[in-house]
């Protein structure tokens, strides 16, 4: 197994570490992972309608106990029908295992680096291991699949061993697990979430996780899990683990444990 210290970055030696000592010591990150400025919908100034809508609605959902780890917030009363402009959306989904006081950790850190990356934006997108948090003008209220800002990143640790094999086994522990996600719709704990482990080669086992943003529907959630996984089959090829992302699901695979039990 090649290391290559200089060039690996904190997951992979935090996984590093986990092979090396016991599972009980998991360290749980919340990694930044990728974000994208929409800038089609404009930036607004201090003092704006805007700004003062968006800080009402994010001190709304600071508020609330994000016990189910989702909030889709806005200043105007639903149904979002003739929307005026400057009124501010907020959509958050937290991991599965980041319900409740860790969600409203995962806001905070995904709101601070959404202002650094997108200052000023009224809609932009930003992902972390434990949750996604999305603000926008405009909300469709639908259950509409979002496909947007679709990215595949990778472990860099290359595998070794029956690399046909162990995408064979992936993509069938894959179906799975999307299977169980979008089956999982009214689930009081972990709505369209679902993780596992399976056995892959020698004791080396593949430790994985789907979830769609809450609002999707049962079928939209298959769709999106089944689009951004089994279309993208390249995504993460030889390599022991891969994250897959885009506005409406993500998914994670890796050889180590990576969520809270
Ligand atoms: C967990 O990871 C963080 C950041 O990578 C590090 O600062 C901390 O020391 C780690 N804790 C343990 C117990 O390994
Ligand atoms: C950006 O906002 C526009 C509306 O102004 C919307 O049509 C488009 O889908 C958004 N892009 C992304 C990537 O969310
Ligand atoms: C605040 O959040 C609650 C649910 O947590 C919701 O019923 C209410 O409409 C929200 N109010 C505003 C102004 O966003
Ligand atoms: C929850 O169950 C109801 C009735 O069975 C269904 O209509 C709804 O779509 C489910 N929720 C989700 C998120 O799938």
């Amino acid at each position: 197994m090649p290391l290559i210290f200089g060039s690996v970055p904190i997951l992979a030696a935090v996984a590093i570490q986990l092979l090396i000592s016991s599972v009980s010591s998991l360290n749980i990150t919340n990694e930044y992972l990728h974000h994208a400025c929409n800038n089609t919908q404009g930036k607004y100034k201090p003092g704006s309608v805007f700004e003062k809508n968006l800080n009402i609605v994010l001190k709304n959902i600071s508020a609330s106990s994000l016990h189910k780890g989702f909030a889709l917030d806005s200043n105007m009363d639903r149904p979002y029908k003739n929307i005026p402009p400057d009124t501010a959306f907020v959509m958050l989904q937290c991991r599965g295992d980041s319900y409740g006081p860790k969600c409203h950790s995962c806001l905070a850190e995904a709101l601070s680096g959404l202002r650094k990356k997108c200052p000023r934006n009224k809609a932009g997108t930003i992902w972390y291991d434990q949750c996604t948090l999305d603000i926008s003008t405009y909300s469709a209220d639908d259950t509409r699949v979002l496909y947007d800002n679709y990215l595949c990143t990778t472990n860099p640790k290359d595998l070794s061993g029956d690399k046909k094999m162990f995408d064979k086994r992936k993509q069938d522990f894959a179906k799975k697990l999307m299977s169980e996600a979008s089956k999982s719709g009214n689930n009081s704990k972990g709505a369209l979430y679902a993780t596992g482990e399976t056995m892959m080669m020698g004791t080396t086992k593949l430790y994985g996780m789907m979830q769609c943003t809450y609002e999707l529907s049962e079928n939209g959630c298959d769709v999106c899990l089944d689009w951004l996984v089994l279309y993208h089959p390249f995504c993460g090829d030889g390599k022991q683990g891969v994250r897959y992302m885009c506005r409406s699901c993500n998914a994670r695979f890796e050889i180590y444990p990576f969520l809270r039990t």
